[in-house]
């Protein structure tokens, strides 16, 4: 089915079974801790590592998510010399150019052909300021091809991750309390033709500045919806052959974006299945992502496997905020050396 006759279907079954996520009752910026957080992400990580060692019994142990690198490019990171004063905060100084890694990737899929969730991963190197984990002078990224995540909060995330872990998916979809899950799911895995021109949204929101009542989303598309013609046979590897011939063909442009919090209940920080209505608060571009044209190999996909990302890989400037975004913190630092241990006793063997 192609994907708005299934968004249609979707939107239509969610309002007949009212399955649309319940809203917060915040202030601007403002977070709510749970009190089962702390357990909920004990939780998850030994959930993960249980599923990531069922998943790689033996060879390199894979990504829990994104677990397909389908390129790894170098790029920089523009910051217009004239971005708009009430957006100069952090990173975002007027005139800034930072050296960036891109890697772009599948969820779960193997075969490019599938439908699939898509991540992007960016790191910024030689930035400002001192980091709220990790490395200073690092700036990490995260995005999904999808505007929402398909779990609120953690509490939903980790029922999914021990269904999965149990080999129980259905458990977590039947549960009328995740009927919005499904709808997510079923209209987030696409098909794409050329991650370059994918579009791609944190999900989960971030600070933006000193003012604790500021919170932004990101979102990446391309600068202009200018389509390259590319004569390409589809096969496991096809979006692969499409970036490097794309790359081939002319240098890339992307739009790195934000879009503020307008209103706590419309747009809450603690529900990441919620979507920010672009109607309510249109994005707004803070930097020009340029990716040259360059050398592109199967080796430039296998440096990046040894690269991590971390959401908390920032600045105070661009804190994250939220549930799914405080439980990452540990998951992706535990997940992160578990995998880096895991292969480094495999490879020595
Ligand atoms: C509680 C919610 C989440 C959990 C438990 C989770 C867990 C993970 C884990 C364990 C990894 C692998 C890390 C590694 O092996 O180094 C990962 C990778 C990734 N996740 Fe998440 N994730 C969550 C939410 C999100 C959200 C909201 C996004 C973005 C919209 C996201 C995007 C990504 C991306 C792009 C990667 C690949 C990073 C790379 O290139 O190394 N995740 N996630």
């Amino acid at each position: 089915m192609n994907i708005p006759y299934r968004s249609l279907l979707m939107t239509s079954l969610c309002a007949l079974i009212a399955c649309s996520p319940s809203y917060d009752n915040l202030e601007p910026g403002q977070e709510r801790l749970s009190p089962d957080e702390a357990e909920n992400t004990a939780a998850m990580i030994e959930a993960i590592k249980a599923i990531t060692l069922q998943r790689n019994p033996s060879g390199l142990v894979e990504r829990f998510n994104q677990v397909k690198t389908l390129g790894c490019f170098d790029a920089s990171f523009d910051v217009p010399q004239e971005l708009e004063s009430s957006l100069q905060h952090g990173i975002f100084v007027p005139g800034a150019s930072y050296p960036a890694q891109l890697r772009f990737a599948n969820a779960t899929q193997h075969d490019d052909r599938e439908d699939d969730f898509h991540g992007l991963s960016i790191k910024l190197h030689s930035t400002p300021g001192t980091a709220l984990w990790g490395q200073d002078g690092q700036v990490d990224f995260l995005l999904n091809s999808y505007p929402a995540l398909f779990a609120a909060d953690p509490g939903d995330f980790r029922d999914f991750i021990e269904a999965t872990r149990d080999g129980k998916l259905w458990r977590y979809f039947v549960n009328p309390s995740h009927f919005y899950s499904l709808g997510i799911v079923v209209s987030g895995r696409e098909k794409i033709d050329n991650p370059f021109t994918t579009r791609f949204w944190s999900t989960t929101p971030y600070r933006h500045g000193s003012d604790s009542t500021s919170a932004v989303k990101y979102s990446v598309r391309p600068c202009t919806a200018e389509k390259i013609r590319l004569e390409i046979e589809e096969h496991p590897d096809f979006l692969t052959d499409v970036m490097h011939k794309h790359l081939e063909q002319s240098p890339v442009c992307l739009d790195f974006m934000a879009q503020f919090q307008t209103d706590p209940k419309k747009m809450p920080i603690e529900n990441a299945a919620v979507i920010w209505k672009e109607s309510e608060s249109p994005f707004v571009s803070l930097a020009k992502i340029h990716i040259a044209q360059q050398p592109t190999s199967e080796t430039t996909n296998d440096n990046c496997e040894s690269l991590s990302f971390n959401p908390w890989q920032t600045l105070e400037a661009h804190r994250p905020l939220g549930g799914i975004n405080r439980t990452r913190k540990p998951i992706y630092a535990e997940i992160g050396r578990f995998r880096e241990q895991q292969n480094q006793l495999r490879t020595s063997n």
